[in-house]
């Protein structure tokens, strides 16, 4: 049969361990999958940036992209090769470009998510060159800062409405700490967001394509300690809940590959950040749900390339307003959504092909992640980050975490711990 090659590019900056552990896992997993005629096989490449010529054909099928939010080379290549070549690129640049944060949060007030009150304020300063002066002078409102914020309720978080990496962003418990918050906050427009308090439960969805792993996250601990190794912390309702909020803004926003964090006060999850288009994705972050993400993206980008699936380049928001404008619950709407949101991401087809193609995946990263070669990333992303006196206990930690991962995979399927997976399983390629 002649053989198709699928070429899958990764688009890199910091990243180390994702990336290595997935270029292990593909190669492992010796695929050769049947297509028509033809037989497809996968090769995976590091993207490197050059002068490239608007109209040259890409090698690529596929491009998992992590630094187009701030690589503006890359950012105008991943837009050109996904214009011109349809190649599937992960995530939709304009859309990451777009929808900052604050765009998202009015997106999902119109579909009836319980997203905490929200102001947008003017800021305090302007650049005082050009056209500010004159257009500031002559129209902008003098406002009570005050009475804005009482509309928005204290306790309060004050956030740059386009946010990320919590830069600028403060608890304001009374009017001294709201001034003294907006007169150091200069020429950024500002959020202010009544704060979700008490909140009994953080967590973060991490979605692909249509999966999502919901995870405890403990915002005040130390990086290496946030994402919570926990089980059975919300009812399967809630699980559903937060599974569908995470796919459904997903799929509207075209990310594949974001996370959205929620806190529950009284029994219902508030949505406040979910505009993460770059998700973390380390082992020093993620360590028991690394191989989860590392998998999941294995099992995503291999549909996407295998399918040719092709870019989704413009949103479709017209069908999800039509669901908001029903006279439904926002459970029922949520339901209405998700299953727009599966449909979005081919959510079947996807199951079908991993039961059929990637039956053998569980094996090969239960054995990956338990061999020395694993053990050799993680030190690598931990020597990166890590003073040395730190390096080997922090390895052992994250690496010992990941052996925990391994043992309660297996206690979910015992077959995984009788042997090593030396390739394909039976039937898994056929
Ligand atoms: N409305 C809120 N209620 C309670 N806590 C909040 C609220 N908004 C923000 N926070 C707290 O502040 C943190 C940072 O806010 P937010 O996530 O919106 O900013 P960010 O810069 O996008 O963060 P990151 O990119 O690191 O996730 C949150 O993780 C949470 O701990
Ligand atoms: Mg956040």
């Amino acid at each position: 049969m002649p053989v198709q090659t699928r070429q899958i590019g990764l688009s890199l900056g910091a990243d180390l361990c994702w990336p290595a552990c997935y270029e292990e896992i593909v190669q492992r997993l010796q695929l050769s999958l049947p297509s028509g005629p033809n037989t497809v096989e996968f090769a995976v490449e590091r993207v490197r940036p050059e002068p490239f010529d608007l109209r040259a054909k890409p090698k690529y099928d596929l491009v998992i992209d992590r630094v187009t939010h701030w690589f503006y080379t890359t950012r105008e290549w991943v837009k050109k090769i996904a214009i011109m070549d349809d190649v599937y690129v992960l995530n939709n640049p304009w859309m990451i470009q777009a929808a900052e944060k604050h765009t998202t949060y009015c997106a999902m007030m119109r579909l009836g998510f319980p997203i905490p009150e929200t102001w947008l304020l003017p800021p305090k300063e302007y650049p005082t060159d050009a056209d500010f002066p004159v257009t500031t002078r002559r129209y902008n409102k003098l406002f009570d800062l005050n009475k804005v914020a009482e509309q928005v309720g204290y306790p309060m978080f004050m956030k740059p409405y386009d946010g990320g990496a919590w830069r600028g962003v403060s608890r304001v418990d009374d009017a001294a700490a709201l001034h003294k918050g907006y007169d150091a906050s200069g020429q950024q427009i500002m959020h202010l967001q009544n704060a979700v308090d008490p909140f009994d439960l953080f967590v973060r969805g991490i979605g692909i394509g249509p999966q999502v792993n919901v995870i405890k996250y403990d915002p005040v601990a130390p990086l290496h300690g946030r994402y919570v190794v926990d089980f059975d912390f919300v009812n399967d309702k809630e699980l559903a809940t937060l599974q569908r909020f995470t796919r459904v803004i997903n799929a509207f926003f075209c990310w594949d590959y974001n996370s959205c964090e929620s806190l529950r006060k009284n029994g219902v999850f508030h949505p406040i950040d979910f505009a993460n288009a770059c998700p973390d994705s380390q082992v020093t972050s993620l360590h028991y749900h690394f191989p989860w993400m590392v998998k999941a993206l294995v099992k995503w980008s291999l549909f996407c390339a295998y399918t040719k699936r092709k870019p989704k380049l413009n949103p479709n928001w017209a069908p999800y307003f039509a669901i908001a404008d029903k006279d439904l619950s926002f459970d029922e709407k949520l339901l209405e959504y998700d299953a727009l949101a599966r449909d979005y991401f081919d959510a079947d087809r996807f199951e079908e092909f991993c039961g059929t193609h990637l039956a053998h995946l569980d094996e090969v990263a239960f054995d990956f992640f338990g061999t020395p070669r694993a053990k050799a990333i993680f030190h690598e992303k931990v020597a990166a980050l890590y003073p040395k006196h730190e390096v080997e206990a922090f390895t052992e930690h994250f690496y010992g975490l990941v052996q925990f991962w391994r043992k309660t995979e297996s206690d979910r399927k015992p077959t995984l711990a009788r042997g090593a997976a030396s390739g394909p399983s039976a039937g898994a390629t056929s």
